[in-house]
């Protein structure tokens, strides 16, 4: 019996030099905001509860990520290999010149070739900051997705992560979870995101560094997280926070937040010519509508998608 106390013991101090060696090694997260997540993990999952702006944003994220997938699938083949499966598409604005019937053939055309090349894509993802795994799970559902690798710092996020996906027998096998530093992350992968958690750490150009060397060639990285001015503090600390409360206290800090210009001047000061930006949109939670994107990526959150050439 003492034997076996003193052998529990052990494993909860390992537990938590592992937990201390793992904040320290991280790229610049801090022990308070890892406590603070552990702090939330047990309503992860509640709809209404800490993460209920996570469980509204779900949905308008994955509609960006396939869209972005989608409009990214090249539908044809370099001239030596084209076949006959291969659509026609013009090298102009066809919807002005052509007569509407054939306009709208062609456009159902590069549609439908375009859905074809996606289901049968089978692609790999590293979640970096996945939490209780809000969007790994719903990844992990796209019929196109291989396999769904999310990490975290938070042992509790990532018990919740593990326990809840266990409970649907179409994630068995697609998703999996890791108490991990993504500098310790191996192998490659065709997509990486990173949402809603460049706001959290100290250096998210370290963040940006590491997830770049985890992506294919032609892999597509994506983000959402805040600016840093004065509308974000309003809607997501002065209201979302202090006024409605449907964001836990300090969750957030001014300090901490990513201006979308910034990032898109890392790409091009580290990355020259290797990156293109697929897309970049402002988004907004409108109460009546839920999160909507728009085109002043500057102000407020905003998500993102970048491609490795
Ligand atoms: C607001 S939550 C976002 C969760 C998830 N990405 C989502 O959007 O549903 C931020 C998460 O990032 C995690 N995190 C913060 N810094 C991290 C780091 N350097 N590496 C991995 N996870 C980190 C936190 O523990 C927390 O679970």
């Amino acid at each position: 019996m003492l034997q076996r106390t003193q052998f529990l013991k052990r494993i909860l101090t390992l537990n938590r030099l592992n937990r201390i060696q793992l904040r320290c090694s991280s790229t610049g997260t801090t022990s308070d905001e890892v406590s603070h997540f552990e702090s939330l993990a047990s309503t992860w999952w509640d709809v209404n509860g800490s993460q209920a702006i996570l469980h509204r944003m779900n949905l308008a994220r994955l509609d960006f990520v396939q869209r972005i997938i989608r409009n990214s699938i090249a539908l044809n083949e370099e001239p030596t290999k084209a076949s006959q499966d291969d659509v026609y598409i013009p090298g102009y604005n066809y919807k002005a010149f052509f007569p509407k019937e054939v306009s709208n053939a062609v456009s159902q055309d590069i549609r439908m070739t375009a859905s074809s090349k996606l289901q049968k894509m089978k692609l790999n993802v590293l979640d970096v900051g996945c939490g209780g795994g809000i969007l790994s799970e719903s990844m992990g559902r796209l019929p196109f997705i291989k396999h769904v690798t999310g990490i975290d710092l938070a042992p509790d996020c990532i018990t919740v992560a593990k326990s809840h996906a266990r409970s649907d027998p179409l994630l068995q096998g697609k998703v999996s979870y890791h108490v991990k530093s993504l500098e310790n992350v191996k192998g490659k992968f065709d997509i990486v995101t990173c949402f809603e958690m460049l706001e959290h750490v100290d250096h998210p150009e370290a963040i940006l560094n590491h997830a770049w060397k985890r992506l294919n060639k032609e892999g597509i990285l994506f983000i959402s997280t805040i600016n840093k001015d004065l509308v974000s503090w309003f809607t997501t600390i002065f209201v979302a926070e202090n006024i409605l409360g449907i964001v836990p206290r300090g969750t957030h800090h001014l300090s901490k937040y990513v201006n979308s210009k910034d990032i898109v001047q890392w790409f091009q000061k580290n990355e020259g010519s290797k990156y293109e930006l697929l897309d970049l949109k402002g988004t907004m939670f409108i109460p009546i509508k839920g999160w909507v994107e728009h085109d002043c990526p500057n102000v407020g959150n905003y998500i993102m998608a970048i491609r490795k050439e």
